[in-house]
């Protein structure tokens, strides 16, 4: 698989990628961000996760969904019976958008050049992972993934190719469930329920 990859970057293995974005500068995310964090998973993993963005805790740790969308997500992998450490979990944008507010950093949406900047090493992942099934966790990670702005509503609960061929579930972004006010339970739920069809697909 290590061969795979597309463009300027084809023959390289995942670690030299990986080093590669460690310096990225496509965009402007990196001036203020800690490091880019970029997707962990074995490369023969046959579901591939695609979040937002890193958040405040996976900036500093420099792994994806350790924060506290992370902990939803992995109680809804557990519930679904989907064992983390088997799948590839990565984000459409690898370096954290905030905003200071006093000591804080408050999460900022990724807009849409920095979305396509990103997709660059999205692309280099796909490739050398070849996931059967590949999940938009989210409206961001959607529109990374179909190159175009999508619904979720209108998508989530079947499988939809990717412009390149591979197979795409798109489903709700953990950060929902703990924002939600109505129903959190039965939103779980439902999350937990595409988690198990995308396990039944990708098995
Ligand atoms: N939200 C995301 O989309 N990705 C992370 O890695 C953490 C929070």
């Amino acid at each position: 698989k290590a061969a795979a990859v597309v463009g300027d970057n084809a023959g390289k293995t995942w670690d030299a990628i990986r080093a590669e974005a460690m310096h990225c500068t496509r965009c402007d995310l990196y001036k203020h961000a800690t490091r880019t964090v970029f997707g962990e998973g074995p490369l023969d993993a046959e579901i591939l996760f695609v979040g937002e963005q890193p958040g405040d805790q996976e900036d500093l740790a420099g792994h994806p969904f350790v924060g506290p969308a992370g902990q939803v997500f992995d109680s809804a992998l557990a519930d679904a019976g989907i064992d983390r450490r088997r799948t590839y979990v990565t984000n459409a944008v690898k370096h954290f958008k905030f905003v200071p507010r006093g000591k804080r950093r408050i999460h900022d949406k990724p807009d849409g050049g920095e979305i396509a900047a990103c997709r660059w090493w999205l692309q280099q992942e796909l490739t050398l992972v070849k996931p059967a099934v590949t999940v938009a966790l989210g409206a961001t990670a959607a529109r990374s993934l179909f190159g175009k702005v999508v619904t979720i509503g209108a998508l989530r609960g079947s499988g939809h190719r990717l412009p390149d061929g591979g197979e795409a579930w798109v489903t709700v972004h953990p950060s929902f469930l703990l924002r939600v006010r109505d129903d959190r339970e039965a939103e779980y739920e439902r999350f937990v329920a595409d988690l198990k069809a995308i396990a039944a697909r990708a098995e």
